[in-house]
This record gives C-alpha cells, sequence and structure tokens, in this order.
C-alpha cells in the first residue's frame, strides 16, 4: 500500500517532503485517518493543522489507470467533514459533497480511476476555505506506464498559510484583498530551506506535476535556464504539448511539465516563484555522470475536440459578479434546507460579523478566519443555493459561456470555475480560439473576459459548479448542473 511505504520514507529521510514515487506497484485499498496534527513548515515553525493522516498533504493516493479504488477510514477531526475527488469522474454519490462524516464516524468510498492525470482530494464541508485552509487537502495520481519512464515523477503542491511568527494563525488576509491569502508559501507542506531539493544527473527528464491548493492565491513559477513542456492541463494530456519559461496554476489548477535536465554536475539551479520572499524556492542539484539523453515517453492523444463546436451558440451564459448585499441568518436556514434538496452536508453560514465559526464548539482550536462581511459572490446576479441550476442531458453537448463582470467598483477578480462529474474543452477566450486544444475541470476567466467551454456529463445527477476561490465559492460563487437521463 503506497500509505505504508510513504511513511515509512518519511522516517528513512526525516523530511521527504517531495513525493517522488518509483515505478513499484500500487494496491488501491487506501486508509484515511482524518485527524487533528501539528506540522512543522520550517525548523522552529509549526502550526495545527487537520490532515488525511496527519501529513500536509495528506496522504498522496496513487493508483494506475483503470484501478479499482476503495477508500476507507474514520473522522477524528473535532469537526464534520467530507472528501471530494477534485477532477476524477465517478458516480455522483461518490463525489463527495453529498455525503458526510460527522465526528467520528468511518466512510468507504469506492469507484474506479477512469482515466490517468494528476488530481487531488480535498474537503468539500463548507466553509471549504476553513478546512482546505486548516490542511485538508492531498494529491491523488492515477498512472500510466509511460509515466514510470521519467527519470523521475514528482509531485508539487503548492500552499499558502497565514501565520504569527508562532505559528498562531492570523485572521484575515496577508494581502490588502478581501480573499484569504497568507504570508508563507510552501512546496509539499515545507517552506524555504525546508524544502527538500530534486536531485537530477545531467541528461535526465524529469516529470513534474504541479497542484495548486491554495484557497485564493495563484502561483506563477520558473525554472532558470530550464524550460517547462507542459503536457497535461487539469491531469488532461495535450494534443499537441507545448514550451514555455513561466506557469501560472490559479486555486484548484494543475499542470504536468517535462523539463529536461540540461545543467552539469555540482550545479544548483531554483525553481521559484514570482514572490520568493514567501517561501517557494526548489533547489535543484544537479549530482552524478551524465547519462544519454532521456527521450519523453509522452504520446499526445488524438483531438477529442467537439466537432462545430466554436460556432455553436452557448447553452448557458453565466455573468460572474459580487455584491454588497447582506447575508441573513434566514438566508443561512434556507442554505441548509437547499443542500438538504441536494443531498448535501449541512453547511454553516458566515455570521453577520464576518468570522466563519463552523462546527467549532468545544475545540481547541482558535479558528475564526475573517471574509469580508456583506460580500456575495454570483452567478447571473444570485449567489448559491438561489443560483439558477444548469439542466443537462447525460450525453448532451453542452456549451457555457463564463462571463466575468466583476469589474466594477473596488475588486476585480480572475474566477477560476470548477465542474464537478466531468472535465471540459475550452472553447474560446473572448471569442478567439484557444492556442491549442486544452481540457480541463478548471478554467480561469480574468476579471472583464469571457471564456466558452464545452462538456458532456457522463454520469447523471447534481454536480457542482463554483469558483475554485474558496471565499468566492462560500460566499455564493457556486450552481448546480443537474444531469438527467441514463449513462
Ligand atoms: Cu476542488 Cu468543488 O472542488
Ligand atoms: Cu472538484
Ligand atoms: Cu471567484
Amino acid at each position: 500500500m503506497y500509505g505504508q511505504k510513504w511513511r515509512s520514507c518519511l522516517a528513512a529521510t526525516a523530511a521527504a517532503v517531495l513525493f517522488t514515487f518509483s515505478a513499484t506497484a500500487q494496491a488501491a485499498d487506501i486508509k484515511l485517518d482524518i485527524k487533528e496534527s501539528v506540522w512543522e513548515l520550517k525548523p522552529g515553525l509549526s502550526t495545527t493543522v487537520w490532515t488525511y493522516n496527519g501529513t500536509v498533504p495528506g496522504t498522496p493516493i496513487v493508483v494506475h489507470e483503470g484501478e479499482n479504488v476503495t477508500i476507507e477510514g474514520v473522522n477524528h477531526l473535532p469537526v464534520t467533514t467530507n472528501i471530494h475527488w477534485h477532477g476524477l469522474v465517478v458516480p455522483n454519490d461518490q463525489d463527495g459533497p453529498g455525503r458526510i462524516i460527522e465526528l467520528g464516524a468511518s466512510f468507504h468510498y469506492e469507484f474506479t480511476a477512469k482515466e490517468a492525470g494528476t488530481y487531488w482530494y480535498h474537503s468539500h464541508y463548507r466553509p471549504v476555505l476553513t478546512q482546505v485552509d486548516m490542511g485538508l487537502y492531498a494529491p491523488f495520481i492515477v498512472k500510466t506506464d509511460a509515466d514510470d519512464k521519467y527519470s523521475g515523477d514528482h509531485i508539487l503542491v503548492l500552499d499558502d498559510w497565514y501565520l504569527d511568527e508562532h505559528g498562531n494563525r492570523l485572521m484575515g488576509t496577508a494581502r490588502g484583498d478581501m480573499e484569504r491569502y497568507g504570508n508563507i508559501e510552501t512546496v509539499n507542506g515545507k517552506t524555504g530551506d525546508a524544502i527538500e531539493p530534486l536531485v537530477f544527473r545531467p541528461g535526465e527528464l524529469h516529470k513534474l506535476r504541479f497542484i495548486n491548493a491554495s484557497t485564493a492565491a495563484y502561483h506563477t513559477l520558473q525554472l532558470a535556464g530550464h524550460p517547462f513542456r507542459v503536457t497535461h492541463t487539469d491531469g488532461h494530456p495535450l494534443v499537441e504539448p507545448y514550451t514555455t519559461d513561466k506557469i501560472t496554476l490559479a486555486p484548484g489548477e494543475r499542470l504536468d511539465v517535462e523539463v529536461a535536465a540540461n545543467g552539469k554536475d555540482g550545479q544548483i539551479y531554483h525553481l521559484t516563484s514570482d514572490r520568493p520572499e514567501l517561501g517557494i524556492n526548489i533547489p535543484i542539484e544537479y549530482k552524478g555522470e551524465a547519462v544519454s539523453p532521456v527521450a519523453s515517453p509522452f504520446v499526445p492523444p488524438v483531438s477529442k475536440s467537439f466537432p462545430g463546436i466554436a460556432e455553436k451558440t452557448p447553452d448557458y451564459v453565466l455573468e460572474l459578479g459580487s455584491t454588497m448585499m447582506n447575508r441573513t441568518a434566514v438566508q443561512g436556514e434556507k442554505m441548509n434546507a437547499m443542500h438538504d434538496m441536494a443531498g448535501m452536508n449541512h453547511m454553516s453560514m458566515n455570521h453577520d460579523d464576518g468570522m466563519m465559526t463552523n462546527d467549532m464548539n468545544g475545540s481547541t482550536n482558535q479558528m475564526k478566519m475573517t471574509s469580508m462581511p456583506a460580500m456575495q459572490w454570483t452567478i447571473n446576479g444570485k449567489a448559491f443555493p438561489d443560483t439558477e441550476p444548469l439542466k443537462v442531458k447525460v450525453g448532451q453537448v453542452v456549451k457555457v459561456r463564463f462571463w466575468n463582470k466583476d469589474t466594477q467598483g473596488m475588486h476585480p477578480m480572475d474566477h477560476p470555475m470548477h465542474l464537478h462529474g466531468t472535465y471540459f474543452q475550452v472553447v474560446s477566450l473572448n471569442g478567439k480560439a484557444p492556442e491549442r486544444e486544452t481540457w480541463k475541470d478548471t478554467i480561469n476567466v480574468p476579471a472583464g473576459q469571457y471564456v466558452d467551454i464545452a462538456f458532456k456529463m457522463e454520469e447523471p445527477g447534481m454536480w457542482m459548479l463554483h469558483c475554485h476561490i474558496l471565499d468566492h465559492e462560500d460566499g455564493g460563487m457556486m450552481t448546480m448542473v443537474e444531469a438527467e437521463g441514463a449513462k
């Protein structure tokens, strides 16, 4: 089981923070203990976290394409939670938001990992911001044989934390904005010098899987002298991979890239973010004799673009915006009622003072986070659960336009929109075809711009569609795609 290997790996190297895994077979029986723990971001800086098996990120689930996966465990947190398998196409009742895991309760999920790719799992219990910000996230990797042909296959999960120098959580946000941004940024739960180097030999070819688990922060990365060859977007292989010096990941997004080890023995390079002072700086150490250059094992797929999709009129136009309306207790009750209808967990509301306190009574945690009072994030002028669901048929090609009108006033924002239950083709950006065929499950919709996507639901049920800036998701920028029909 991968979990065991992960643990022994940790024991062996004290600070094995880079999830570098080998080609050994992984059985797909996963055990998750969801529990509170203390996590060291760097020597001298630890903080209380909520975890899958005691680490942040939680235990990476690594399975092979087509494998049947069972995941079980117990919730030992002081709060109710749930788990969502972000990006994986699973039956509706396994998707996560519809299943509550009460305090002390055990859980069981079962599904097939149908398509290879870089996915992740995280809590989807509202306020989702609180739970993900506390550390409830982890990689979920579905491998193909080609992945084993790289010199190294590394998972790099990006996050940010807002802490004082003693590791206490600070309220609010580190930047002037409304969303929760941190003052410390991490790779696989470690910051600054605590980040484990990647070791390259000249001539090797490494695969890097980036996952942005931040609740609001975008991460822009580069590696001096080493271009990235992007092969997958949100786990989906590109028909035409491309090469770039810089990559940016919006919250929820993933990118798989290849890096050719073109340096020399003894050299050190740095994979850095555009906010290096916050701690994301991954050393790349060259060690050892050159090997003969490793060729890319990546075989681009054939196009599966929806025919005629560019010309199709959008079935739905969703305007993304915000208002300063006040949320009331009455609305909180309405949300719970709505969630019952949709078969989802109860959720607690942002209190009018802007504090989110969810089920924390009795917990020793000082878990209060500010979110701007009275801020509502909207789709077509309405905040969830008042948003209109999109009604579609299983197998129907649906085109949706996200129109980010959130440009007025003091707070223009990009919105990374995420769809559960399937993935989509990026059809156009402001009416212009994208540079290459691209499939994703989370798409950044820049302020003032519009993006068209197209998807086909494979499984019936109510599927969430929401912004992955979790302040926005909790604040109402969410709707449902109601897929009817047999699969
Ligand atoms: Cu990664 Cu609905 O979320
Ligand atoms: Cu998701
Ligand atoms: Cu948003």
